[in-house]
């Protein structure tokens, strides 16, 4: 079964772009996918904590040996690794908070990112374990970063994403911004605002899904 694993970062609720545009590429995808299955995942109310000396010696302690706190220690990041390992596709909303990504998205990365489970390190190099898997990206940003803009190196959410999503071997990585979401802030409408990027969005899940096929 198809199965798509939606995240979203924004603590923004209703007003997010970002979680309106994630929720723009999944109606679009299970229209594609009726027998499919969505795996929702709102990282502003999944309890995530950063990570711990004792979480990092868990994690390195090999499996069989692991106390039973140890255990429990790494409950939740074994909870969010089945999710990843279940999904064919990941869709994420990504606000840019101080030209980066949400808090909250960092601390799934770091819960993600384990050594022995999505990377290992091989004859001293590092080795992505994920295979066949593709993210999309649906960014919001309050100014604009996009080519010609001059403020392209302010943004660190896709150089960042591209090279976390790639070490772990989620190599097929797509972006979608919505730049310039300070206007809604100052009196511009909301529909007009969102309009393109909807269309956009729309496009990008029937082309991702055409990938797939
Ligand atoms: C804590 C915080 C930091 C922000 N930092 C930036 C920033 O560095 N650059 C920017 O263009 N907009 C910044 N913004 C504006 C957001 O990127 C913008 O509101 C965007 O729409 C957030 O995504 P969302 O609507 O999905 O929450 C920031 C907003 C917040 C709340």
């Amino acid at each position: 079964m198809a199965t798509l694993l939606h995240i979203d970062s924004s603590p923004m609720k209703e007003a997010s772009v970002s979680r309106h545009l994630s929720q723009t590429y999944v109606e679009n995808w299970k229209k594609s996918h009726p027998g499919g299955r969505v795996i929702p995942r709102d990282l502003t109310s999944s309890g995530l904590a950063p990570i711990t000396g004792e979480w990092v010696t868990a994690v390195y302690t090999p499996e069989g040996e692991r106390s039973p706190e140890q255990r429990t220690l790494l409950a939740k990041s074994d909870e969010l690794l089945e999710e990843v390992e279940a999904a064919d596709e990941l869709a994420i909303g990504v606000s840019m908070h101080n030209f980066n990504i949400p808090s909250v998205l960092k601390l799934w990365i770091d819960q993600v990112v384990r050594s022995g489970k999505t990377f290992a390190f091989v004859d001293g190099s590092p080795k992505a374990m994920l295979k066949g898997k593709k993210a999309t990206f649906l960014v919001a940003t309050g100014g604009q970063y996009g080519p010609g803009s001059g403020l392209e190196f302010l943004n660190f959410i896709e150089p960042y994403l591209k090279t976390i999503f790639g070490f772990i071997g989620i190599t097929d990585v797509v972006f979608h911004t919505a730049g310039g979401s300070a206007a809604l802030r100052n009196g511009a409408n909301r529909g007009q605002f969102l309009l393109p990027h909807d269309r956009a969005v729309a496009a990008l899940a029937t082309e991702r899904i055409g990938a797939l096929a």
